[in-house]
C-alpha cells in the first residue's frame, strides 16, 4: 500500500497536530503558531515554577552554530540557483497569469505554488538579497575543498552587486511591472556571472576545478 505523503498529511485536518487550523495557511505560517505557542508554553511554565510566583526572566537561547554546513556550490544549487529560476522566469512570462498547480500546497514549482504569481517572484528575489551574507561567511568550503574567498574585496563586491540587483528584482516583483523586472534580472544575471567569470573558472581545456576559488590576489583562477 502506498504511504500517505507526509506533509499532506500534515495539512489541515486538525488531528495530526498539536495546533488546530480554520483554513490552510501554509506551512511557515503553521509552524510559526506552532513556534510562538510552544514559547508560550515554555514562558507560562516558568512562571508557574517561580516560587515567589513573580515572571522569570526569559531564558537565553542557545548560541546559534556560527558554522557552515553546504559548500559554496551547495549554497548555489540549492538556494541562488533555484531561487533566480523563479525570478528570471518572469523576463518571458507575465507571472500574474501563471495558472496554479492543482496541488499547489505542495508543488515544487514556486511559481504555481499557494505562495506563487508575482509574490513567489518577489519573495524569491528577496531570498537571494537574504542569502548573499551566507557567501561571506569566512571557513566555508569551496567543492574543491578550498576555503571560500570571503575575505577578498574583490568577492565582496561581486557578492555586494548580487544583493542590489536582487533587491532591484524584489521591488519590480512588488510593482508588479513586467518592465522593471526586465531590467533588473539582466542586472541579477550579470551580477551572478561577473562573479563566475573571476571565481568558478576552471581556466583553458582540459578544465581544473581546483582553480575555483582560488584567491585573485594570487594571479590564480583568471580566465586564461
Ligand atoms: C561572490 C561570487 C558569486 C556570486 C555572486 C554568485 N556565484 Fe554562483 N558560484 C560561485 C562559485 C565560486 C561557484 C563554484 C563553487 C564551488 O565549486 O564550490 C558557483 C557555483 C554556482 C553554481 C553551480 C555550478 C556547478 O558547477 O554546479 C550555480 C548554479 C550558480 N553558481 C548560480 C549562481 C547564480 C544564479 C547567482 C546569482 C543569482 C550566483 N551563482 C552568484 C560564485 C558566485
Amino acid at each position: 500500500m502506498l504511504k500517505r505523503y507526509p506533509v499532506m498529511r500534515s495539512w489541515p485536518t486538525g488531528r495530526t497536530l498539536p495546533c488546530t487550523f480554520q483554513h490552510q495557511i501554509g506551512i511557515a505560517a503553521l509552524l510559526l503558531v506552532c513556534a510562538s505557542s510552544a514559547v508560550a508554553g515554555q514562558r507560562s511554565a516558568a512562571r508557574a515554577s517561580t516560587p515567589s510566583g513573580q515572571a522569570r526572566p526569559t531564558p537565553r537561547t542557545a548560541t546559534f552554530p556560527r558554522s557552515t554546513a553546504a559548500t559554496v556550490n551547495q549554497l548555489m544549487r540549492g538556494l541562488f540557483f533555484p531561487a533566480s529560476n523563479v525570478v528570471f522566469a518572469a523576463q518571458l512570462d507575465d507571472p500574474a497569469s501563471i495558472p496554479r498547480d492543482v496541488r499547489s500546497s505542495v508543488s515544487t514549482d514556486l511559481l504555481k505554488s499557494v505562495f506563487g504569481g508575482w509574490e513567489a517572484v518577489e519573495n524569491s528575489a528577496l531570498a537571494i538579497a537574504e542569502g548573499v551574507p551566507l557567501l561571506l561567511i569566512e571557513g566555508r568550503a569551496c567543492s574543491n575543498g578550498r576555503p571560500s574567498p570571503a575575505g577578498e574585496a574583490e568577492w565582496q563586491r561581486y557578492a555586494e552587486a548580487t544583493r542590489t540587483a536582487a533587491l532591484l528584482s524584489a521591488k519590480a516583483a512588488h510593482a508588479q511591472d513586467q518592465d522593471l523586472i526586465v531590467d533588473a534580472t539582466g542586472q541579477l544575471s550579470e551580477s551572478c556571472s561577473a562573479c563566475h567569470r573571476a571565481y568558478r573558472s576552471e581556466g583553458g581545456l582540459p578544465p581544473d576545478p581546483m582553480r575555483r576559488c582560488a584567491p585573485r590576489s594570487s594571479g590564480q583562477g583568471r580566465p586564461r
